[in-house]
C-alpha cells in the first residue's frame, strides 16, 4: 500500500493505527502505542554509523531504521512481515485478532507515510526474518532487533539467520519478564503464552542472553534493562482503587497496567558473532 500525496498529512495520520511517535512535520506527531524517541538516546548505538550498512529486522514503520541513518549509517535496509497473517500464530488463533493486526498495519502504510513526510530514503524489503539470506540482501557491518523475539516461535533461528549475514553487531532489544528478571537474575527461564495470539516465548535478561548465545553470539557490552515508554495510544487502564484492584488479580492485568505507566519492559543486549 503505498501513501495518497493528494492526501493531507495530518488525515492521512488519523487514517491509521501507529506503533511509534513520530514527528513528521512542527507539532505534527503520531499517535504511537510507544514513544520510543527518549530511548533511542539510551540504547548502545554507535555514535558514528558514518559508513555503515544497517540492517533493523521488523522494521514496522521504520523507526530504528530511521534512527540509525540519521547517525550516518551508508545505507538502511529494514525487513518486515506486511501481512499479519504470516506472522507466527499458534494453531487455534482467533480471525478476528488477525483482522484487527492486519487493521493496525494496513500492509505497512506506515512506513511509505513516514518516508514520504520525513523523505528518508532507507529501502524497506518484506522478507521474514527467518529467510534472511546472504544472497538475497547481502551483508551488514549493524544490525537492530527490536520487540521482535516475543512474536517468533522459533527465536534461536530467527538470531542464526541475523547472524548469518551480519559481520559487525547486533543491537537486541526485546521484551523481558520483570519479575523473573528481577527474583531470579542467574536462571535462564522464560514464560511461554502461545494462545490465541502471536505471542510466545517471555524470557528473563539471563535466557534473552542465552538465546543469543546458543544462535552464535557473545556480549559486547553490559545488558542494560529499558522500559519502552506507552505513547499516546497505548491503553491507560483505570487507577481507580476498584478497577486497578481486579487487574492487579491477574499477571496478565498486572502487566498492562505497569506498562502504560512505567513502560514495557525490554532488555537491550549488544551482541557480536562468536568467533
Ligand atoms: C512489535 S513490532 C516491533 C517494531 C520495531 N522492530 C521496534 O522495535 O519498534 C514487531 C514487528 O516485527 C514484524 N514481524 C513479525 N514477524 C516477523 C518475521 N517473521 N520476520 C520479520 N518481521 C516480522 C512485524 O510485522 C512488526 O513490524
Amino acid at each position: 500500500m503505498a501513501a495518497d500525496p493528494e492526501q493531507p498529512l495530518s488525515d492521512e495520520i488519523a487514517s491509521q493505527g501507529w506503533y511509534a511517535t513520530f514527528e513528521l512535520a512542527p507539532g505534527v506527531e503520531t499517535p504511537g502505542w510507544f514513544d520510543l524517541r527518549s530511548v533511542a538516546e539510551k540504547l548502545p548505538f554507535p555514535a558514528d554509523m558514518s559508513g555503515m550498512r544497517c540492517l533493523d529486522v521488523g522494521t514496522f514503520e521504520g523507526f530504528w531504521a530511521l534512527h540509525m541513518h540519521r547517525r550516518g549509517a551508508r545505507e538502511v535496509l529494514g525487513v518486515d512481515l506486511l501481512d499479519p497473517a504470516s506472522w507466527d500464530w499458534p494453531v487455534g488463533s482467533d480471525e478476528a485478532v488477525v483482522s484487527a493486526l492486519e487493521g493496525r498495519k494496513r500492509g505497512g502504510l506506515g512506513f511509505e507515510t513516514v518516508r514520504a513526510a520525513l523523505d528518508h530514503p532507507v529501502e524497506r524489503r518484506e522478507l521474514s526474518v527467518y529467510d534472511l539470506d546472504e544472497e538475497r540482501i547481502g551483508r551488514f557491518d549493524f544490525a537492530y532487533l527490536g520487540s521482535l523475539l516475543v512474536h517468533l516461535r522459533d527465536p534461536v533461528r530467527a538470531l542464526e539467520r541475523v547472524r548469518s549475514v551480519l559481520d559487525g553487531h547486533l543491537l537486541l532489544c526485546d521484551l523481558v519478564h520483570l519479575p523473573n528478571t528481577v527474583r531470579r537474575p542467574w536462571t535462564p527461564m522464560a514464560q511461554l503464552d502461545g494462545r490465541g495470539r502471536p505471542w510466545w516465548w517471555r524470557p528473563n535478561l539471563a535466557a534473552l542472553l542465552r538465546l543469543a548465545e546458543a544462535a552464535g553470539f557473545e556480549p559486547a557490552d553490559r545488558p542494560r534493562l529499558v522500559f519502552l515508554p506507552p505513547g499516546a495510544a497505548h491503553p491507560r487502564p483505570s487507577l481507580r482503587p476498584r478497577a486497578a484492584l481486579r487487574a492487579l488479580r491477574t499477571g496478565a492485568g498486572r502487566e498492562v497496567l505497569f506498562a502504560s505507566r512505567f513502560g514495557a519492559p525490554h532488555a537491550a543486549l549488544l551482541l557480536r558473532p562468536r568467533r
